[in-house]
């Protein structure tokens, strides 16, 4: 489905916009069927959103005893490690806010064996997520989106791209020396809906060749099928190098 555009003048404009998205979409899903399973982004972009999410009136507007949180990926470090994604997120919000512990659904990253920790979360995910199409049916899906237009840890030119047996998958990301564990495109495709947050000047020119130019997928990014529509949040920079046709057309 055609993603849709949200551009906000500031990063505090676009911080408050995806939290106050966040927590209708919550809302109203809590409302129909007494649940939200949403995975966090990863990243330095969405750390701000996860620090507005944990202030009001945010905060008190979310039913965190609702609400089961996953990751839609992870680095090969322990928890406490500067890089991880958990860290980050249990530190911005998940410390900060009243969710059910056993509602936290970590990635482990400090197991030696990503493809066992990777093995290991497509069981949490297939237990825990409600399941659709034979696959886990997250309600929302955060996503930053690197400047080579990855998603998650699916970069461009790894076999995680192309995985559709597993839900989750471990990836050797050779141009970071690192291994990572992501979740998959069926998945991803398979989200009520997807948020890409993207932000920064640095981000200009991925997110002109994701949304300008309507060409076949190029980048991770673009081949997001999502049942329901892609939600695109940037910031005034990162929209700077897209034209008025496409800020006009995909708003
Ligand atoms: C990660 C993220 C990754 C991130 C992009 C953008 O583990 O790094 O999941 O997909 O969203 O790399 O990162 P920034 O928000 O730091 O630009």
């Amino acid at each position: 489905m055609n993603p849709h555009l949200n551009v906000l003048a500031t990063r505090s404009e676009l911080n408050r916009a995806v939290a106050e998205a966040i927590v209708l979409f919550a809302r109203r899903t809590v409302a129909e069927r007494s649940a939200f399973h949403i995975a966090l982004a990863g990243g330095s972009t969405p750390r701000e959103v996860y620090a507005c999410l944990a202030q009001e009136p945010y905060c008190n507007d979310m039913p965190w005893d609702k609400i089961h949180v996953y990751f839609g990926d992870e680095r090969a470090v322990p928890p406490h490690h500067a890089q991880s994604n958990f860290g980050m997120a249990y530190a911005a919000l998940l410390a900060k806010v009243p969710i059910p512990p056993d509602q936290v659904h970590r990635m482990r990253g400090e197991d030696k064996d990503p493809t066992n920790a990777a093995a290991e979360y497509e069981q949490v995910l297939k237990s825990c997520a409600p399941i659709a199409n034979g696959w886990p049916s997250l309600d929302l899906v955060l996503l930053g989106v690197g400047t080579d237009g990855h998603i998650a840890s699916l970069f461009p030119d790894t076999p995680a791209v192309h995985e559709r047996a597993s839900a989750v998958t471990a990836v050797q990301v050779s141009k970071l020396d690192t291994w990572r564990i992501t979740i998959t495109f069926p998945v991803l495709d398979n989200a009520k809906r997807v948020f890409v947050i993207a932000a920064g000047a640095e981000k200009a020119t991925i997110v002109k060749n994701a949304l300008d130019v309507p060409t076949e997928a190029q980048y991770p990014v673009q081949q997001l099928r999502s049942t329901g529509p892609v939600e695109w949040f940037v910031d005034n920079a990162a929209a700077a190098e897209l034209t008025e046709s496409t800020i006009a057309t995909r708003m």
